[in-house]
C-alpha cells in the first residue's frame, strides 16, 4: 500500500449504462403493448355467424360498418314512400333488416351495436318506410240513396256529415284519405204512390207548363164542375201570366212549380239547378203571394244527384201515373179515354195547360171530370192524395219542409 495513496474509502466507479439503449427498451415495450392493444382492440378477429355462415370479424365492429364492409350481405334496402305509396327515394327505406341473436335490431341502433364473438346475425332486405306526415280531420259528405217506387219523391231521412282522417305528406305534399272516423248518415229519398185508405176512390188531375192563354178556360171548367186540380207553373210563365197564376191559387187549386224555364235539370250544374228551382218559386210567389215547395221536374227528370244538390229547396217532386200524351194532340176523345180507361184509386194524371196548343185538353176536360165522377172518383189535389194516404210526412203534405240544422246536402 503506498502512502498517500491510501483512500480509506472510495466510491466504486459507477457503471456507465447506455441511456439510449434503455430508452429504446422502454419504447420497444410500449410499441409491443400498443401493438397488442391495437391487435386486441382493433385487429383481433372473432368468429360470428351471418346468414348461417361463419365469418371472422373485428371484435366490436358496428352492425353499420359490418353491413358496409360486406355490401349488406346482398340485402336490398327498402324505399322511402309517400303517403300514397309512391316511391320518393329509391333505397331510402331501411338499409337492411338485421336480427341479432334472434331479436330484430332497430335501425337506429345499427351504428352503435357492436358485434362480438359468437353473435348470430340474420341480414335480409330492408323495408319501405313512409315520409313524415301531418294528420288532419275533414268532413265526409253523406251519399244519397233512393228507396221504393212511386210517383211522389220526398226526403225520408236527411243526410249528416261524417269525419275522416287525412294524411298530408311533408315531402310529397300528397293528401290521402286514411280512414273514416265517423260514418256519415246517408240522405234517403223515398218514392211512393199515394193510395187513399178510406175505402173511397180518389184521383188527381195535374196541369203542366202554364199559365197560358188556355189556363183561364181550364179554370172556368174546374170551377163549374166544382173540383180542384194541381198546377205546375213555369216561373217565367207565372211572371208573364201573373193574374192567371194568382187565380189558380185563389180558386183553391194546388199551385206548384214546374221550375223556371223548363230545362232538363240533370244537365244543369249545381248552381243552375238551384237557380231553376228558386227563381221559379220567387216568380210564382211574386204573382200569387204563396211560395211553392212542391215541384214537378220537367220531363220528370230529377235523379238522386239533383236531390243531393237541391233537396233542401223542395218538399217533393211529383211525377204521374197516367200520361195523356196530350202534347201529341191525339184528339179530345183519346185524352178522355186515356185518363178514364186507366183510372184507379190514387192515380195522378198528367195534362198540360201551357206550352202549346191545348185546345184538346180544354175540350176533353169536362168529359174527363164527368166520367170519373160517374165511375165514383173524387177529384182532389196531389197534396190531398198524400194526406188521404197517411204515409207521407206532414211537412211534405203541407209543403213546409225545412232541412234540419244538423243535416247537410250530399253535394
Ligand atoms: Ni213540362
Amino acid at each position: 500500500m503506498q502512502a498517500g495513496y491510501n483512500h480509506p474509502y472510495r466510491k466504486p466507479p459507477r457503471r456507465q449504462g447506455n441511456p439510449t439503449a434503455a430508452l429504446a427498451l422502454v419504447a420497444g415495450l410500449a410499441v409491443v403493448l400498443v401493438a397488442v392493444g391495437v391487435w386486441w382492440f382493433v385487429l383481433r378477429t372473432v368468429p360470428v355467424t351471418v346468414n348461417a355462415q361463419e365469418l371472422n370479424v373485428h371484435e366490436g365492429v358496428t352492425v353499420e360498418q359490418l353491413l358496409s364492409d360486406n355490401d349488406s350481405f346482398g340485402a336490398k334496402p327498402g324505399n322511402l314512400l309517400s303517403v300514397s305509396e309512391n316511391v320518393i327515394t329509391e333505397g331510402g327505406g331501411t338499409p337492411a333488416t338485421v336480427v341479432v341473436n334472434g331479436e330484430e335490431l332497430p335501425v337506429d341502433q345499427f351504428a352503435s351495436r357492436g358485434v362480438f364473438s359468437g353473435d348470430t346475425l340474420e341480414v335480409t332486405d330492408g323495408v319501405d318506410t313512409h315520409e313524415e306526415h301531418e294528420v288532419s280531420t275533414e268532413v265526409v259528405a253523406p251519399s244519397v240513396e233512393a228507396n221504393g217506387t212511386g210517383a211522389i219523391q220526398f226526403v225520408s231521412q236527411w243526410g249528416k256529415a261524417g269525419e275522416k282522417e287525412v294524411w298530408t305528406g311533408k315531402t310529397s305534399g300528397e293528401k290521402v284519405d286514411k280512414k273514416v272516423t265517423k260514418e256519415p248518415q246517408n240522405m234517403v229519398v223515398s218514392y211512393l204512390n199515394p193510395k187513399p185508405q178510406d175505402g173511397k176512390k180518389y184521383m188527381a188531375l195535374t196541369f203542366d207548363d202554364g199559365p197560358s192563354e188556355y189556363t183561364g178556360k181550364i179554370l172556368d171548367i174546374l170551377k163549374e164542375k166544382g173540383v180542384h186540380a194541381t198546377f205546375y207553373n213555369l216561373g217565367e210563365n207565372a211572371e208573364n201570366y201573373a193574374k192567371l197564376c194568382k187565380r189558380v191559387a185563389d180558386e183553391g187549386h194546388e199551385l206548384a212549380s214546374h221550375t223556371n224555364q223548363h230545362m232538363n235539370l240533370p244537365e244543369q250544374d249545381r248552381d243552375g239547378l238551384r237557380s231553376e228551382i228558386s227563381s221559379a218559386a220567387d216568380r210564382i210567389e211574386q204573382a200569387s203571394g204563396s211560395r211553392p215547395q212542391m215541384i214537378r221536374a220537367p220531363y220528370g227528370a230529377f235523379t238522386t244527384t239533383e236531390w243531393g244538390r237541391a233537396g233542401d229547396l223542395i218538399s217533393c217532386n211529383v211525377l204521374w201515373n197516367i200520361d195523356t200524351l196530350d202534347w201529341k194532340r191525339p184528339g179530345a176523345d183519346a185524352i178522355v179515354n186515356t185518363v178514364v180507361g186507366n183510372a184507379y184509386n190514387g192515380a195522378i194524371a198528367l195534362m198540360h195547360d201551357g206550352g202549346g196548343n191545348r185546345s184538346q185538353d180544354v175540350e176533353a176536360l169536362p168529359q174527363i171530370i164527368d166520367q170519373l165522377k160517374e165511375a165514383g172518383y173524387q177529384l182532389v189535389t196531389v197534396g190531398e192524395l198524400m194526406k188521404l194516404d197517411g204515409r207521407f210526412p206532414e211537412e211534405v203534405v203541407e209543403g213546409k219542409v225545412s232541412m234540419p240544422e244538423d243535416a247537410v246536402l250530399p253535394e
